[in-house]
């Protein structure tokens, strides 16, 4: 599987003359930044739901057993609750290599709790990417993800941190909380190093 999202990204210079960007993370980005930043704060989207259906084939697994990761699909009227950081410009290199396999950088609104509302980024993995998995059966999703391991650990790690990290911010995902349960009952263990 080659796809290699990296250059695309780069030529993407919409916030290049800014001081300071906004980024949402809604996946790993919320649980495991990675990278420095001025600040973080609790944010939502409009417009977009959470989906694990997007292949893993170099962090949660490979190409021969790609795993599952979040991805964002369009979705009138839905609201996705994530996690916000105010970054620098620079920081946006190792994400674009982090990003790489089918995540492209996209606008979007940022809303805070306060009501304050900010231009910023997101990395969406859109359905025409070679890497896209699209829709399975639950228990086959669920499946794939506690079974398929990467460079960066099991992908199980993943779908887990999130569902704890969305936990603790109060945030409702049906989606995710129903993979997280499958996969819990599929594999007991609670034994999580910390990884992307
Ligand atoms: C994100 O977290 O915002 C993007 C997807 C990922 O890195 O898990």
């Amino acid at each position: 599987m080659v796809l290699d999202t990296t250059q695309r990204n780069r030529r993407m210079t919409h916030f290049d003359d800014h001081e300071a960007i906004w980024l949402f993370g809604y996946g790993s980005l919320i649980w495991k930044a990675g990278f420095a930043y001025l600040e973080r704060r609790p944010a939502h989207i409009h417009g977009w739901v959470r989906r694990f259906w997007q292949g893993s084939h170099d962090h949660r697994g490979t190409p021969e057993a790609p795993g599952r990761v979040a991805t964002l699909l369009p979705r009138p009227g839905a609201v996705c609750h994530g996690m916000a950081y105010r970054i620098t410009p620079e920081t946006l290199r190792p994400l674009d290599v982090r990003e790489k396999n089918g995540y492209l950088r996209e606008i979007t609104t940022l809303h805070f709790a306060d009501g304050d509302t900010a231009q910023g980024l997101t990395y969406i993995a859109t359905e025409d990417n070679a890497a896209f998995l699209g829709e399975a059966e639950p228990a086959a999703m669920a499946r794939q993800i506690a079974e398929a391991h990467g460079p960066s650990g099991p992908n199980s790690d993943y779908l887990l941190h999130l569902a704890d990290a969305l936990d603790a911010l109060g945030v409702a995902d049906p989606h995710v909380a129903d993979l997280a349960r499958r996969v819990r009952a599929h594999s007991p263990t609670d034994d999580r190093p910390q990884a992307r």
